[in-house]
């Protein structure tokens, strides 16, 4: 993992404990940032700042605020279609990064899109069909009239090295400890956890706005992505049975591809494709 320098800064990751949030408390800590994070249920395990912040709770959010007075906020707290999380929270921390004039830099996902249009650019706007993805489009149109100077970044699967959800469910799913199928007909851009976490620091340090695509540069099915993890942790990609999600009751977008083109140019960190990271 490649660490950029910039010049260290205050930053609040809120929602530090989860599965990105990790990740990104530990390059920021790693780059020389002073980092404080929050929670709700038990705090990670970095030696930073820990706060217990309940997007939900106004009084906690402000409280934050004054304690830390960061100059950057990254966002990647969600609590899936859970609306006074994901879409009011949201919008509740934004309005508090208003009022203290910070920076903000919001994740949000390619589940605010219906895959109709296959392709999404930076400039699609969102046209959701799942409660989840509904909300995470709330968010984005709060944040854009509250904060018109956040970075609203896109992301898609995030994979890491073995211990992400997707992973977990692949490896459950090929060792016989639960049964399904993956979807050959439900396509992503896949993006490891490190790049994300890298980019999102490095946006955190610039002074862009707007909407950015943090996603991988391979588009492929949730099969695809099986297989590729089966080989690369060794196990038997013949076990992971196919099938199709517009067979299956199962709601939810088929094929969304983000396409970060634009966004890549404007980064030095590089956001590989599945292939890459999945490489043996
Ligand atoms: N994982 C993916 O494949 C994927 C794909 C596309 C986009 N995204 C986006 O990437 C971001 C990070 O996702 P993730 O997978 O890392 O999520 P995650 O592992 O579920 O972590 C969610 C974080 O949000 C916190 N949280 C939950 N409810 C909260 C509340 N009411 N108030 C404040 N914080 C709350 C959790 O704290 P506790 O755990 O302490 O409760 C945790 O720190 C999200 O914005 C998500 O929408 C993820």
């Amino acid at each position: 993992m490649r660490v950029l320098s910039f010049p260290p800064v205050s930053i609040l990751i809120v929602g530090g404990s989860g599965y990105l949030g990790r990740c990104v408390v530990r390059q920021a800590v790693a780059a020389g940032h002073a980092v404080a994070a929050t929670y709700t249920r038990r705090p990670g395990d970095a030696d930073v700042r820990w706060l217990s912040v309940d997007l939900r709770v106004p009084e906690q959010i402000a409280a934050a605020f004054t304690a830390v007075r960061p100059s950057v906020v990254i966002n990647v707290a969600v609590r899936s279609a859970d609306w006074a999380t994901t879409a009011d929270g949201a919008a509740r921390l934004a309005a508090a990064v208003g009022g203290h004039g910070c920076r903000l830099v919001h994740v949000s996902s390619d589940a605010v899109f219906s895959g109709r249009d296959v392709h999404y650019d930076e400039n699609a706007l969102p046209d959701p069909v799942t409660p989840y993805g509904a909300a995470k489009a709330a968010a984005e149109s709060a944040i854009r009239a509250l904060t018109p100077s956040a970075v609203i970044a896109r992301t898609s699967l995030i994979i890491g090295d073995g211990d992400s959800k997707h992973e977990t469910l692949v490896r459950d799913l090929a060792t016989g400890r639960r049964d399904g199928e993956l979807f050959v007909d439900d396509i992503r851009c896949p993006v490891h956890a490190d790049d994300l976490a890298a980019a999102l620091l490095e946006i955190a340090a610039g002074d862009g706005t707007g909407t950015v695509h943090l996603a991988g540069t391979d588009a492929v099915s949730r099969h695809e992505l099986g297989v590729l993890l089966a080989r690369r942790d060794g196990l038997d990609p013949a076990l992971l049975r196919p099938g199709r999600r517009a067979d299956s009751a199962r709601p939810g977008a088929l094929d969304i591809r983000l396409d970060g083109t634009r966004t890549q140019k404007q980064l030095t960190t590089r956001l590989r494709g599945a292939h890459e990271f999945l490489a043996r």
